[in-house]
């Protein structure tokens, strides 16, 4: 595809036709300010926070919806568009329940104005996003502190259906990433629902009535408090502290990347044992045992099925349901092993049955599994794991790492290395076609990895094609 060539802010950019104004500012290290936009989504063209001016355009243009041309001549920042962006953002507060840097216990004082004492094992703040929250982040960056009008509450009903995620229209900005991420679980449940209080972004009849899947994708994308995994917190405060019951908790490694993604920081395993052991958590263990066990009972189910037709593999809850209530006429063809939660969940119950447990993951799915199957009592979620970070002394922990235990002994099980260890969920792209041998063996066969619910649509539409298909959370 041809480059085209064109200015922003004074720098010469050459990207492919086709790319966004947005997308190419990216490309030369140029950050416009966003909240609808989202890697692969879109343009959604909602938060209108994007603006930039075109040279010889009347009206300000919006960077994710409009494609660059020849010569263009982009400006991303100046005193009036600041301005428009401070404007667009006060206007997303009019009727945003805004409850974050206020201490619930003492009846809504600053955060800021407490002694910091006060907030050490504390986590009482009203938002779950608080401190994590793209909108809060914005507001700063731009000066929104004093709105000038009263804010009106639409009282919109929070949906708790699911038990383990909340839907709280109350702080949604209808930037429709939520909507994108549904559909590319293949459910597209969420969309604009009008209700007698006025328009949000939601379920028509809730998300548990709609069929939602637990998956947890739409958590992961939502850029404010409008969608949350429920907090577990101040009950494994409780237990571990005040009942003195002893809490383990497994940390997986994929909260390390999220960490990094998220904000930039880089943790060891130690580091985060130190501060859940500051809440109370008597036993961090690595994943590594559970993760082993969990590849073997895979390689173990195309070690004795391969060849004798099309395996349609999973350890993903979320696929799980996703194949049950989509694919019943397939269900001879399904081979379901255990997730590496259920897993720890199942071993540490047995050995030691008066503990509490709790998984630490980036994947929100996982805290339906453990609602469900009562193996693991509490599910952490990264943003909940960096709050603890942050209330339990932050930095100075991370020079005092703490020790992480095994679960058992335990051998890496490498025969399909190929497609067991391929990469996890994504929002886009096509299902990836491996071709695979047994160990030892002459015949070719094939997979497909799926990695997110719509690519397991499509690929279930003809299955006999493949002789594995592994979906992906
Ligand atoms: S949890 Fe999954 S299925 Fe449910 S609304 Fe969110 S993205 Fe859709
Ligand atoms: S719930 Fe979150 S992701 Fe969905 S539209 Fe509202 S703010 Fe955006
Ligand atoms: S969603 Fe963001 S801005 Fe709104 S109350 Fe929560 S942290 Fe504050
Ligand atoms: S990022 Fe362009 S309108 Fe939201």
């Amino acid at each position: 595809m041809a480059n085209v060539k064109l200015t922003i802010n004074g720098n010469a950019v050459s990207v492919p036709a086709g790319t966004t104004i947005l997308e190419a500012a990216k490309s030369a290290g140029i950050r416009i300010p966003t909240l609808c936009a989202y890697e692969g989504m879109g343009p959604h063209a909602a938060c209108k926070l994007c603006v930039v001016q075109v040279e010889g355009e009347a009206k300000e243009k919006l960077a994710c919806a409009v494609k660059v041309a020849e010569g263009m001549n982009v400006t991303t920042d100046s005193p009036a568009l600041f301005d428009l962006r401070k404007a667009t953002l006060t206007e997303m507060f009019r009727q945003h329940k805004v409850d974050c840097h206020h201490c619930a216990r003492t009846g809504g004082t600053r955060i800021e104005d407490l002694d910091p004492w006060f907030c050490q094992n504390c986590f009482y703040c009203d938002c779950e996003r608080d401190g994590f929250c793209e909108l809060q982040a914005l507001a700063r960056e731009f000066g929104v502190s004093q709105l000038p009008f009263e804010p009106q509450q639409n009282d919109f009903p929070v949906d708790e259906s699911t038990g383990v995620m909340v839907r709280d229209g109350n702080k949604c900005v209808k930037c429709r990433r939520c909507v994108d991420v549904c559909k590319a679980q293949g459910m597209g449940i969420l969309g604009m629902v009008k209700t007698e209080k006025g328009s949000t972004v939601g379920a028509k009849n809730g998300l548990m009535a709609d069929g939602c899947l637990r998956c947890g994708r739409c958590v992961d994308v939502c850029p404010t408090g409008a969608l949350f995994m429920k907090e577990h917190k101040d009950e494994i405060v409780y237990h571990g502290h005040a009942r003195e019951t002893t809490v383990a908790a497994m940390l997986c490694g994929c909260v390390m990347r999220e960490l990094q993604g998220l904000y930039g920081k880089e943790f060891t395993y130690e580091q985060l044992a130190a501060s859940l052991k500051k809440i109370g958590v008597a036993h961090v263990f690595s994943p590594g045992w559970a993760k082993a066990e969990s590849l073997k009972q895979a390689a173990d189910i195309l070690d004795e099925r391969l060849g004798k037709g099309t395996i349609i593999m999973t350890e993903s809850y979320a696929a799980k349901t996703f194949l049950n209530a989509k694919y019943p006429q397939l269900k001879d063809s399904f081979a379901f092993y255990d997730s590496m939660q259920t897993l720890f969940g199942r071993k540490l119950r047995a050995e030691h049955p008066d503990w509490k447990l709790v998984n630490v993951s980036r994947h929100n799915g996982f805290a339906a599994e453990m609602a469900d199957t009562g193996l693991v009592d509490y599910f952490v979620n990264a943003r909940e794991l960096y709050r603890i970070i942050e209330r339990t002394g932050g930095a100075p922990y991370r020079r005092n790492p703490a020790e992480v235990e095994n679960i058992a002994d335990y051998e890496k099980d490498e025969r399909y290395a190929d497609i067991l260890n391929c990469e996890g969920w994504k929002l886009t792209g096509e299902p990836e076609e491996i071709s695979f041998k047994k160990k030892g063996g002459r015949k070719v066969y094939k997979a497909a990895v799926c990695h997110n619910l719509s690519q397991a649509a499509k690929v279930l539409e003809a299955p006999e094609k493949y002789d594995v298909i592994r979906i992906m959370g």
